[in-house]
């Protein structure tokens, strides 16, 4: 068996863990602490870099220590230190690396960089050991909307990213406008609960579309637009827009999965990934889309969709257990990754301001 400390800090987690995993299906999390920083950020209405650097900066050495005390163990214990490399936060990514650099070499283990779009991408197969690529993997976080082929371990191709905003982004906006506060996605779907989905007439950027992406900036403008019309509920608003935003991700991702995307070949289940992932409305439709299609569906349990330490501990241990014979770990010399894409070579989306 083969024990991976995890550590995140790309945005406004902090987060450490602890993973124990062997070449049989067993895995299993062995300790996991996660430090949220909603109460620092909510006066300003979303994440401030530099708070989230120095919160990271002072929570993560107690929260190692923790997680190493919940399990019972040693960093001696430990086989490699796997840490988010980017992308994201570029001050909250240098300090768990960093950190991350220094427990390597203090105690002599493999130090793993992480992508943590990697992390999200994994998470599945954490949750679902029968999981096996190729997989198409929906992404959808605060930063990001894409749809992915995951191929295995560092072999991704990209076949669909957002033209404009990202999907969490969307439903961030929906909250500011709602005035429902920071972070948005949770407070909107506990909204649109109490609301009528067909209350309020908004656009689906792209349905339909023979290109691939999605587009979420033109049904966000909407969303302010009927807000200041001033004649509909907030919880209808709320509904309608998650009704929409649920609508365009089938849309894409029926796309990618039927006459469209055959060219990407067949593929073992539909899996979605990130912080939108944790949406009951998002993940019962792709549910159902799955099941058109005759495929297994997988969503990661809630607190693996949203960041976390235990997704990047298991990334570290998918990437371990693929090292080549003799591979000592990523240098210590590796530098931090604002933008780190999973697929290189994908073309570049039209459109400005676009999250590749
Ligand atoms: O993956 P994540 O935790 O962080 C990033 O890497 O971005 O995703 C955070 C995003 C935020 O935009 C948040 O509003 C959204 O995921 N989110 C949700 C829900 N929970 C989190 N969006 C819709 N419904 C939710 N229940
Ligand atoms: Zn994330």
């Amino acid at each position: 068996m083969t024990i991976i400390l995890g550590l995140e800090s790309s945005c406004d987690e902090t987060a450490a863990a602890l993973v124990e995993a062997g070449p049989s299906a067993a895995r299993v999390i062995l300790a996991q602490r996660i430090a949220s920083q909603d109460a620092e950020h909510a006066p300003y209405g979303g994440v401030v870099p530099e708070i989230a650097a120095r919160a990271h900066a002072e929570r993560l050495a107690p929260m190692i220590a923790g997680v190493l005390a919940d399990a019972g163990l040693a960093l001696a214990d430990v086989d490699a230190i796997a840490a988010t490399a980017g992308p994201g936060l570029i001050g909250g990514v240098m300090v768990g690396l960093v950190t991350a650099k220094a427990l390597a070499m203090a105690a002599d283990k493999p130090l793993i960089a992480v992508n943590h779009l990697e992390g999200h991408a994994l998470s599945a197969r954490l949750a679902e050991p029968s999981l096996a690529f190729p997989y198409l993997l929906l992404l959808a976080s605060g930063g990001h909307c894409q749809l992915l082929l995951v191929r295995g371990v560092g072999d991704y191709r990209r076949l669909a990213t957002t033209i404009d905003d990202a999907l969490g982004e969307a439903f961030d906006k929906t909250a500011k406008i709602l005035g429902l506060g920071y972070p948005g996605g949770p407070a909107v779907e506990r909204l649109a609960a109490k609301g009528d989905a067909r209350a309020v007439p908004l656009p689906r950027p792209l349905k339909g579309s023979a290109e691939p992406h999605f587009s979420f900036a033109g049904l966000k403008s909407a969303v302010l637009r009927a807000h200041q019309a001033g004649v509909h509920q907030p919880e209808d608003i709320a509904a309608s827009f998650q009704r929409a935003a649920i609508d365009c991700v089938i849309d894409r991702t029926s796309r990618a999965l039927g006459a469209a995307g055959e060219a990407a070949g067949p593929v073992s289940a539909l899996v979605v990934a990130g912080g939108v992932a944790a949406n009951q409305a998002m993940r019962a439709a792709l549910q159902a889309l799955a099941a058109a299609h005759d495929l297994p569906f997988v969503a990661p349990p809630l607190a693996l969709c949203t960041d976390n330490a235990a997704m990047i501990a298991w990334a570290g241990y998918e990437k371990f257990i693929a090292r080549p014979q003799g591979w000592l770990g990523d240098g210590l010399d590796f530098v931090a990754r604002p933008r780190w894409p999973l697929d290189p070579d994908a073309a570049p989306a039209r459109g400005a301001g676009v999250k590749a």
